[in-house]
């Protein structure tokens, strides 16, 4: 696992989309790991602008997301398949609707839909590149602290830290949903490539912990010592705050 200073959220997000678009035109049939988030917000904007800059044709790309709420889908303001198509997807003519995959928290049968969510994943699959942010509890996906390393999609409930930190994205903080469907720790770790990445304050604990080395389902995203093409870009507010004598390498 490789920690990098990138100084600043700026440069993170512009690397995480050189490397996406790197993929993408070396292996038009790629298939991509996406999370949501503010994390994310200015990893997508500078993947479009490569996008579009490189006339890449994205036909033959895979996607698939880490989560969605219970509750929301297409159509829902606050929903991830709302925020991917106005962030990502929607900008740009090329990408095969069939590919692009955010699990549906509308499903009338949300454990078929898991199940046709994972055999998805495992048909076209692996995925080449994942992006991930990660919780200030440490979860990555909605794999909340306790979730089993050998998790696959589900659904899982939301923690309170986690249910305060995305509330003020609703209008009405009480329309955040409590449960959500999300990719399980088993599902993120078959991934060729793992990008993570961090900023501020709020993540500096986890990603503290994170460096201490200790692999325990306490702190999920502990289980990506376990695999090794892992990059965890942090910003300069995080890196400064990183006690290194509690790392265990
Ligand atoms: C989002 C996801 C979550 C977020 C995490 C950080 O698809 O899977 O794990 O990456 O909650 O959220 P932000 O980026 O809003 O701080």
């Amino acid at each position: 696992m490789k920690i990098l200073n990138m100084g600043n959220k700026r440069l993170a997000s512009e690397y995480a989309a050189i490397e996406i678009i790197k993929q993408v035109t070396e292996h038009p049939q790629t298939t991509l790991g996406l999370a949501t988030g503010d994390t994310m917000l200015e990893v997508y904007p500078d993947l479009i602008d490569l996008i579009n800059l490189n006339q890449t044709d994205l036909s033959e790309v895979h996607t698939f997301n880490l989560d969605e709420y219970v509750g929301l889908g297409e159509g829902d303001k606050d929903s991830y398949h709302t925020y991917m198509h106005e962030n990502l997807f929607n900008h740009n003519s090329s990408w095969g609707k069939e590919h692009i995959h955010v699990p549906n928290g509308k499903a009338e049968d949300i454990s078929r839909e898991i199940k046709d969510y994972e055999a998805q994943l495992e048909a076209e699959g692996p995925v080449d590149i994942q992006l991930l942010g990660i919780g200030e509890n440490g979860h990555i996906g909605f794999n909340e602290p306790g979730a089993s390393f050998e998790s696959k999609t589900r659904v899982v409930d939301l923690t309170e830290s986690t249910i305060n930190a995305n509330k003020v994205h609703f209008e009405r903080t009480e329309d955040m949903p409590t449960q959500a469907i999300s990719m399980g720790l088993g599902s993120i770790m078959s991934a060729k490539r793992i990008i993570l990445l961090a900023f501020g304050d709020k993540k500096a604990n986890a990603i503290q912990q994170l460096i201490e080395g200790k692999v325990s389902e306490e702190l999920p995203a502990s289980i990506l010592h376990q695999h090794d093409n892992v990059e965890i870009l942090v910003d300069d507010t995080i890196y400064q705050q990183l006690d290194w004598s509690k790392s265990q390498g």
